[in-house]
């Protein structure tokens, strides 16, 4: 590091700490009168009582289907149990069967405490859990989408869809940063990068709790952000296995979009299963108190994840009983435990109070916080919905909503002009995900593993992609290849069902179309060490080749799965990731021609299993050969970039203005570009502004993405799209944490176009970042 630079970034940090940290307004403003209604109640409350509201247990242990059992029923009314979550039964209940259930849950919570119940629900991609509900597409394809309106209906359906069934909160969004393609939940996030997380984050959020995070109403939910944090780049790639994320990279891109989500209004917060740097979220006192509640003032309620107090002894060994690690957690800053199955948490908890271990102002605070979310959500005027008040319960204009979303998701990877395909050819479909709802779906469909969506009485309705190209292609043989087992949760296992007969169909075909990837997976059984596509798929596709047809690939996978060695002779591959009900309906527009592809990908997809990439790497990744006798070099080779997606049209940028050639802390920087639409056909384009800081006194990322935009153009048509990135958006959190905008030179990028702008001071501040 240059002595220089270090002298007075060191004197800048002495300067910030010294002014001390900037005022802190509300994360959500405090409503005088619930306030008042909370203390009311938690005045009358009893220990007991109070950490029965911050006990979580599954559905399941108190009912048996949706019938509360007479257990279910006593541990209800004994431990004056305050939530209660997951899906009752075998997977998805009709939202007649969960308006029953819940009213009756909360009458028992009402008679017990006067208190409702708070009923959650993982879902995290529509009402995924309510039979006959809508189901849009997972998030790492809405992230494709760049558009943020996606993020925000798929919210605001869900709220209403969710309250059709009585159920008024929900573990979504997911914003942990899918920057490990081992990791098997990387499909439940918004992709790779910070900002797009935060942005789609921030519009899922407004989308299901409306915009008064304070009264959030009968057609909206609580949201739930999760998993609080750094859950998605695991050293080992395995689910639930400890990160090592340095404390810079930490606040600069794994907290940024909670931080967003929180300030935005989000009432809940789920805590990372795992460790960083040794340390369990679930007992890490900076993270839940002071960065969450204390820095953002941010009055909303925490809860664990599944079991994760206990883990703290079992999994973690931090703590060396059960009881310590209900200590830990809840001195830590935790509100709710989803315990999940029993109430000895409870029983521990009560002790830990008793004995002083625990004050009785962490346990008021932890209640407070959970009595406002329920004054929040109207629950205690309106403890129930009722679905004749949801007319639109599943209906097509939500339908329609989803079906949009699936359509601007996919991304077109290649295309060697055979797309879009003419109609009369004679098609061969193949392979595993050809004709399958549940691999369009993806994990948490139905049931946990989504297997669910395999049951005729969820799924039966939609149309796979086999059925949907029926509807615009005449001439289609379908021989599968190679197929999964799918009413299994064994996901890895596929069999080759006739290659033979495939390849044989292919020789009377003019082109094939292959449908690859994973079947449906969730959590942890979702672990995989191998990131190539499995041996029989790629046997299958080799098969294809030899018979000289042109193949079209079509990749149906959660994460992307190593296709290097089968891209090359593929003449198109189009990646539609976990498109959801809608999906193959969205791929059969797409292929024709009726609609247009404008997806981009969320993620940098690899091209070896030994090196995974992200965009925002480090200059030393990509290095050309060092002068003299030592061959110093490295290579960023991978399969896509991040931000790739090609469309039936082209777009020229041009015209890029820049408000500053230099700028100051406190500047707002306005970039306009020129986009035309000079291909044949109409389409979108998301125009993406990414940053790059040349020199710094941490090394610099090579590019961030600052800005994005989604346009429409007709053929000839030329827009002018606007941007704006606050001096402040350049920044980066330096080695001791700190917020840092440096001196020195700027590239702000758009499309093919750049402009050069240089920062004037040097300024360091501590966060929170709050206007
Ligand atoms: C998952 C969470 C989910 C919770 C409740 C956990 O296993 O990690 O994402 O919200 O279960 O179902």
């Amino acid at each position: 590091m240059n002595i220089n630079r270090f002298i007075l970034l060191a004197a800048a940090v002495m300067a910030a700490s010294c002014s001390g940290t900037s005022s802190v307004r509300s994360a959500i403003p405090v409503d005088n009168d619930i306030e008042s209604k909370v203390e009311k109640v938690l005045r009358g409350m009893t220990l007991e009582e109070k950490v029965g509201q911050m006990t979580q247990l599954n559905a399941t242990v108190i009912a048996d289907g949706t019938n509360i059992t007479p257990k279910g029923d006593s541990l209800l009314r004994n431990h004056k149990v305050g939530s209660v979550l997951n899906a009752p039964g075998d997977g998805a209940q009709t939202p007649e069967d969960y308006c029953k259930f819940i009213s009756e849950l909360n009458a028992i919570s009402i008679e017990a405490s006067g208190i409702p119940t708070l009923y959650g629900l993982d879902h995290i991609h529509g009402t995924s859990y309510v039979a006959g509900g809508i189901l849009f597409p997972q998030e790492v394809n809405i992230a494709a989408t760049f558009n943020r309106e996606h993020a925000y209906n798929m919210g605001k359906v869900t709220a209403y869809e969710s309250r059709a069934a009585d159920v008024p909160w929900t573990f979504s969004p997911t914003m942990d940063l899918g920057r490990n393609p081992e990791w098997p939940r990387m499909w439940e996030s918004f992709g790779e990068d910070t900002y797009v997380n935060a942005q789609m984050a921030v519009a899922e959020v407004k989308g299901m709790q409306g915009d008064d995070p304070n009264h959030v109403g009968p057609f909206n939910i609580a949201a739930c952000a999760k998993h609080f944090m750094g859950y998605g780049v695991p050293v080992t790639g395995q689910d639930r296995t400890p990160s090592s994320i340095v404390a810079s990279e930490l606040r600069e891109k794994h907290f940024e979009p909670f931080k967003e989500a929180l300030q935005a209004g989000a009432l809940s917060l789920m805590v990372n299963s795992s460790s960083n740097n040794g340390v369990p979220f679930h007992c890490n006192t900076e993270l839940l108190t002071k960065w969450v509640k204390e820095d953002l003032n941010w009055d909303g309620m925490i809860v664990t994840d599944w079991a994760d107090i206990n883990n703290l002894y079992t999994r973690e060994r931090v703590a060396s009983s059960k009881k310590e690690a209900v200590k830990m957690a809840i001195n830590a800053g935790i509100d709710m435990s989803m315990v999940p199955y029993d109430c000895s948490f409870s029983t521990d908890l009560i002790e830990l109070v008793n004995d002083g271990q625990v004050s009785m102002d962490r346990i008021d605070d932890a209640v407070r916080r959970i009595l406002r979310l329920k004054f929040r959500l109207g629950l205690f005027d309106q403890p129930d919905t009722k679905l004749e008040d949801y007319p639109e319960f599943g209906g097509e204009a939500h339908a329609k909503l989803a079906y949009d979303a699936a359509v601007e998701s996919m991304v077109l990877l290649k295309n060697n002009g055979i797309l879009p395909l003419r109609s009369n050819l004679r098609i061969l479909l193949t392979g595993p995900n050809a004709n399958s709802m549940r691999t369009l779906n993806g994990g948490w469909s139905y049931t946990w593993q989504g297997h669910g969506a395999s049951k005729p009485e969820f799924t039966d309705k939609f149309n796979t992609i086999y059925e949907a190209l029926q509807t615009r292609f005449s001439n289609i043989t379908y021989v599968p290849g190679v197929e999964y087992d799918l009413n299994s949760t064994k996901w890895k296992f596929d069999q080759d069902t006739g290659i033979k007969a495939a390849v044989k169909a292919a020789r009377k075909s003019d082109v094939i179309i292959a449908c690859i990837g994973e079947n449906s997976y969730c959590e942890t059984p979702g672990n995989d060490v191998d990131l190539n596509l499995s041996a029989n798929q790629k046997k299958l596709v080799k098969a294809l080749e030899d018979t000289g047809r042109p193949i079209i690939l079509i990749l149906n996978e959660g994460r992307p799965r190593i296709i290097n060695d089968i891209v090359g002779h593929a003449s198109a591959i189009v990646d539609v990731m976990l498109p959801g009900n809608y999906g193959g309906d969205a791929l059969a527009a797409l292929l024709s021609g009726e609609e247009n592809f404008s997806g981009k990908l969320p993620f940098t997809y690899p091209k070896y299993t030994n090196k995974f990439a992200v965009y925002d790497y480090k200059p030393a990744e990509n290095q050309t050969t060092m002068a003299g006798s030592y061959n110093y070099n490295a290579v960023m080779d991978v399969q896509w970039p991040f931000g790739h997606g090609l469309s039936y049209t082209q777009f020229e940028y041009s015209n890029m203005t820049v408000s500053h050639d230099s700028f100051k802390a406190d500047d707002v920087i306005k970039v306009t570009v020129d986009v035309k639409n000079v291909g044949e056909v109409t389409g979108k384009e998301s125009v993406l502004l990414f940053s790059t800081d040349l020199y710094a006194t941490l090394t610099p990322d090579v590019r961030r993405l600052r800005a994005f935009e989604k346009v429409e153009l007709a053929p000839g048509q030329i827009k002018t799209v606007e941007m704006e990135v606050t001096a402040k958006d350049l920044a980066f959190v330096n080695y001791y944490g700190k917020w840092t905008l440096e001196e020195g030179e700027f590239f702000l990028s758009v499309g093919n176009l750049e402009h050069k702008l240089t920062c004037t001071e040097t300024v360091v501040w501590e966060e929170p970042n709050i206007d």
